[in-house]
């Protein structure tokens, strides 16, 4: 019903994606927006406050709570309160207000890795320090290293746990027990535990279920927005849910003037998503599974790349280490694609692929790999 091979030029919007690499001919795979049409009632809402005209200082209003409520209730089984809901103008801005409420000076900060990279560098914007949680393969699923998991946390000064669910770049969902484990051990030690799942309401794999932070405990931050999954993250807008007034003071109050309100555009824009968007949504995922396992299908022909289905998201996190380079992201350069360097995630041997786009795009994109990878062969 909706049509998501609409290959449509973002040439001449100064779209982060396309801008960087304008004028070569390198097909944009990285930055983590995707090139659909954000779906009509969203950009109906949109047009009908800007013909209102004005557009000072504002507020949230009841019935966008309610929508989020609503959303929540019906996606996760989550009941929440409406004053839970705390707008911000990102989900980056939300997690450094974490750390900055919740650590002292040379404090410790719980960072998975590899991981997305302004949750990498959030702890020494504040003077923290990271403590970083790798990722492992287990039964071709990136989960948390548990007993690193165990050993960190338990750190005497090791405040806030940032964690990234679902995964940004591994793209796994924490199962029930995972999430449970995390809880347990940021309750026993006393961490604050800041849960980004910013990605949420991307689930690809059937089966997968994912369940937020929030829902198992009151004492949790858990930061979200509608930005990724209907594409309007440009709009400046997103929320963290705080069931505990306490948490939610010190929160606030670690942002009390220095963060700015949100865009008012997103909360029509999130408002509208939430409650007329769920049909949209749902062919957005089919179409993106299909994407994943094209590139699934695709690349694990080739012993150079090392891909796991990614259980959400629509980010493909490639082992590159077969190639036997020093610098795959370059080679992809080469290849004509522009993906995210898996060094700024932490692991300079990967590279991430948004698969957010047309089908004819992505086709177009690993037909270059091929092509690419033949020459690669025949040289080495
Ligand atoms: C895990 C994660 N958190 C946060 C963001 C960005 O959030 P915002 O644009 O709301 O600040 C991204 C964008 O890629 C992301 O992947």
């Amino acid at each position: 019903m909706y049509n998501f091979d609409e290959v449509i030029d973002r040439r001449g919007t100064s779209a982060i994606k396309h801008d960087k690499y304008a004028g070569r001919d390198l097909i944009p795979l990285w930055v983590a927006d995707s090139e659909f049409r954000t779906p009509e009632p969203v950009i109906e809402a949109l047009s009908n406050r800007v013909s209102h005209g004005l557009f000072g200082y504002t507020r949230d209003n009841e019935s966008l709570n309610l929508s989020v409520k609503n959303w929540l209730k019906n996606e996760y089984n989550w009941e929440i309160e409406t004053s839970w809901i705390l707008w911000c103008s990102g989900v980056v801005p939300a997690f450094n207000q974490v750390v900055r409420g919740f650590t002292n000076t040379d404090d410790k900060v719980a960072v998975q890795t590899p991981n997305y990279p302004p949750m990498l560098k959030a702890p020494s914007l504040h003077n923290c320090h990271a403590l970083l949680i790798p990722t492992k393969l287990v039964n071709n699923r990136w989960q948390l290293d548990d007993k690193a998991l165990e050993f960190i946390l338990q750190q005497p000064s090791c405040k806030v746990f940032l964690l990234c669910n679902p995964m940004n770049p591994c793209g796994s969902v924490l199962t029930e027990k995972e999430l449970s484990r995390i809880i347990e051990l940021c309750q026993q030690h006393d961490v604050q535990l800041c849960s980004d799942e910013i990605h949420c309401d991307l689930i690809l794999e059937p089966g997968v279920q994912h369940i937020p932070a929030g829902k198992l405990d009151p004492n949790s931050i858990t930061l979200m927005a509608a930005s990724k999954t209907f594409n309007i993250a440009g709009l400046g807008c997103s929320f963290a849910i705080i069931p505990n007034s306490k948490i939610r003071k010190q929160f606030l109050d670690a942002g009390d003037g220095i963060v700015s309100h949100p865009n008012l555009l997103g909360y029509p824009a999130t408002e509208a998503a939430f409650t007329h968007g769920k049909a949209w949504q749902t062919e957005e995922l089919t179409y993106l599974k299909t994407n994943r396992d094209l590139i699934q299908e695709r690349l694990s022909q080739h012993p150079e790349f090392k891909v796991v289905c990614s259980e959400a998201t629509f980010l493909a996190w490639v082992d590159c280490t077969g190639l036997k380079v020093d610098n795959p992201f370059q080679w992809f350069i080469e290849a004509g694609l522009a993906p995210s360097p898996g060094a700024d995630f932490g692991e300079p041997q990967f590279v991430r692929i948004n698969f957010g786009c047309a089908r004819s795009v992505l086709e177009q994109a690993l037909t270059r790999i091929d092509d690419h990878l033949e020459k690669h062969r025949q040289s080495s």
